[in-house]
């Protein structure tokens, strides 16, 4: 499907080393969108370099966000204030970005203009009613083509809702809440599980109001924010692919530091072991209500692993990668996880065709897949009762979708002869240096 340039990986015993992962993509849309709406100039440091966050700062841009980026790798952003968006000439484009549409939805639904957003071919069929549906509640309307985008906002005077959300999102928590904060009222949004809460820690940050009861969350309307300095640790979703492979291939061991480690994104850390790993997690400390702080992981044994539905949502953006998990002789089994299916590639169906194209079973479930697992090959023994093979080495599709390419290209370091990775530049959606690290960690 893919035509575009391919990273050949070759096969390597273990990965070694010591490593910081670019900014954190969530949090750095977040602050992004919240120093616009403040009052004064906010500056942001190690914000992410990919694409995704990209696509925000020039849709801010295109709504009368001035913003300097300084040779330091420090971001100005000079905000308007509360409800002081200018309207745009031109369509703004989200790329690839689904956090940037649907947080952006958010935000243009309290505005008094019309706007249209866009996005590229992935994100125009990912489904949009999930924002639309609360936000148009709230009293804005929003065309779309069948649920999907080109967007068009009506914006206008809104007012506060309870918003029972019924798929775990916190894209869908955060657009509901940044409306909120500009409506009349106060706005709730329950969820049916936890998800990650960068936008309540960044609006807290901020100097707003923001109350969190278990998964019930709650903004008053009609608040200021204030500009603030902020500093972005790294994207514990990025570290996830070191982590991995440090677990998967035995005798590796990575050190990240200065990473992310906000509980609703580690639930990672608990898999590995689970896996067989040794992990060790270092809070060194924390900003704008965001810890961060150092991980060590050491490859030891392999095993197999189930994910449960319930473990999803803390797991959704790092499951392409424990599938990797599976390369040198585990197995992955995940349930619950129908979600993959409307992310940057149908995430379920690109990650069996790349898996089976890398030479190592894999089979499809409508919520779900099963990576690896027994078989009569002559890999090495895992710590598991059955015998499994790890994969030969072969060729993988990631579709356009940044977490497969990474995913694909950790896997194939267990391959018995060199894999070939197409569409491996998606990775600049979130981790333009992917491949640059990766190579130093194998040497
Ligand atoms: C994100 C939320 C998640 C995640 C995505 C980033 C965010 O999406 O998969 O990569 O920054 O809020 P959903 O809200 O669709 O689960």
């Amino acid at each position: 499907m893919s035509t575009v340039p391919a990273a050949t990986i070759a096969p390597a015993r273990h990965v070694r080393g010591r490593v910081r992962v670019p900014g954190d993509k969530s949090i750095s849309h977040r602050y992004a969108l919240a120093a616009a709406l403040a009052d004064g100039q906010s500056r942001v440091t190690n914000f992410a370099p990919g694409a995704d966050c990209r696509s925000t700062l020039a849709c801010l841009r295109q709504l009368g966000i001035e913003i300097d980026e300084h040779a330091s790798g420090a971001m100005t952003l000079l905000g308007r204030g509360m409800g002081r968006l200018g309207s745009p000439a031109e369509p703004l484009d989200a790329g690839n970005s689904g956090t940037t549409m649907r947080l952006l939805a958010g935000l243009l639904a309290a505005h008094g203009f019309v706007s249209r957003l866009v996005g590229d071919a992935s994100l125009s069929r990912r489904p949009m009613r999930r924002v639309i549906a609360p936000l148009e509640r709230m009293g804005c309307r929003i065309e779309a083509t069948e649920g999907h985008a080109p967007l068009t906002i009506y914006g206008a005077p809104l007012h506060g809702i309870i918003h029972r959300a019924d798929v775990p999102s916190a894209q869908v928590k955060s657009a509901v809440l940044l409306a909120g904060l500009h409506a009349d009222g106060s706005t709730t949004v329950v969820e049916p599980a936890q998800t990650r809460d960068h936008t309540e820690r960044a609006l807290a940050a901020f100097g707003a109001g923001v109350t969190a009861e278990g998964m019930t969350v709650t903004v008053a309307g009609k608040q200021a924010l204030a500009a603030q300095r902020l500093s972005v640790p790294g994207d514990f979703s990025s570290a996830a692919f070191w982590m991995v492979a440090a677990a998967a291939l035995p005798g590796s061991r990575i050190e990240i530091e200065e990473v992310g480690l906000n509980p609703t994104r580690t639930a990672l850390v608990g898999v590995l072991q689970r896996f067989g790993a040794r992990v060790h997690v270092e809070i060194t400390g924390s900003e704008a209500g965001e810890p961060r702080g150092t991980i060590v992981v050491e490859g030891d044994r392999t095993d197999a692993i189930e994910i449960s539905p319930e473990e999803v949502p803390g797991l959704i953006d790092e499951l392409p990668a424990i599938a990797a998990l599976a390369s040198h002789g585990g197995e992955v089994s995940v349930r619950g996880a129908a979600e993959l299916r409307v992310k940057e590639s149908d995430r379920i169906a690109t990650l069996v065709a790349g898996f089976r194209g890398l030479g190592i079973s894999a089979d499809e479930r409508p919520d779900g897949f099963v990576v690896g697992g027994p078989s009569t090959g002559t890999g090495p023994r895992s710590a598991g009762s059955s015998r499994r093979a790890p994969l030969s080495g072969g060729a993988a599709d990631a579709c356009g979708d940044h977490r497969m390419a990474m995913a694909f290209a950790i896997a194939a370091l267990a391959g018995r002869s060199p894999s070939r990775i197409l569409g491996a530049d998606s990775v600049a959606i979130s981790y333009p240096s992917f491949f640059e690290t990766l190579d130093r960690l194998v040497a």
